[in-house]
């Protein structure tokens, strides 16, 4: 695909206001979204006020999480039909900061993947090896286990409803981002792992991005990449004028 993703993944920040105004900016310098197909990530706070403050702007509403179920007794999660409801059209599953500071297992991760789906969603399958395991030169076989089980549930035809982001966790709010050589690498090793699983046709059509320190002023290296067709920012996405900036780079 020519198009380019750029997520803006804001973590657990900004407030409101800050989120509304952020929106606002990145509506009014939207580019054609056959260019470059740009997403925000807000907290579940922060969802509504981004909605409203979209209008009916091209701009994708993404969430950072969803419980694996549409509503219930589930204290404290946000159901899927919750995040429909909300205005959202994508899910973050398995992103690194969640398996590691919440313990989030694979099979849990399959679950979130295989729901949102489900649901008609698109699942963004996040994942990545840590420093420990690129050291003992594991990096590649992390990436065949976290996508055999991330896509485990997933059938055929709706494997164009999952976007994988290859995020090494080294990476990651740490200012050293992968190469895009390297970035390209994973997405290599990414695809062969689907391509096992899913044929040559399904694994060449999935969109996959990288993540992790990406700024503006490496992004169009890695948009340029081979195998990578967007990027998901987190830092660097939560001022609007850089992510202006970004979204103006993507278009080439
Ligand atoms: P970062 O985060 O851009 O701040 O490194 C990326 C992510 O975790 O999605």
């Amino acid at each position: 695909v020519n198009r380019k993703r750029l997520l803006a993944n804001w973590k657990m920040n900004l407030t409101l206001d800050q989120a509304a105004e952020w929106t606002r900016r990145v509506v009014a310098a939207l580019p054609p979204p056959e260019e470059v197909s740009a997403m925000v990530l807000p907290s579940f706070t922060a969802l509504d006020a981004v909605r409203r403050a979209r209008g009916d702007a091209p701009l994708l509403i993404g969430a950072q999480d969803g419980y694996p179920q549409g509503h219930g007794a589930v204290t404290g999660e946000v159901g899927i039909e919750q995040l429909k409801d909300a205005g959202v059209s994508a899910v973050l599953a398995g992103h690194s900061e969640r398996r590691r500071l919440l313990g989030e297992p694979d099979p849990l991760v399959a679950k979130k993947v295989e729901a949102y789906v489900g649901a008609g969603l698109t699942a963004v399958l996040c994942v990545g090896e840590t420093e420990a395991e690129r050291q003992a030169g594991h990096a590649e076989a992390v990436l065949r286990r976290q996508i055999a089980t991330g896509l485990e549930p997933v059938a055929e035809s709706a494997l164009c409803q999952v976007l994988v982001a290859y995020e090494p966790v080294w990476a990651i709010g740490t200012g050293h981002p992968a190469t895009p050589d390297a970035a390209s690498e994973a997405a290599e090793t990414i695809r062969a792992a689907v391509r096992a699983r899913f044929g040559e046709e399904r694994a060449d059509a999935l969109e996959i991005l990288y993540g992790g320190s990406v700024d503006v002023t490496n992004l169009a290296g890695f948009l340029a990449a081979s195998g990578i067709d967007g990027a998901l920012v987190g830092g660097a996405s939560l001022d609007a004028d850089g992510f202006v900036a970004m979204m103006k780079a993507a278009r080439g």
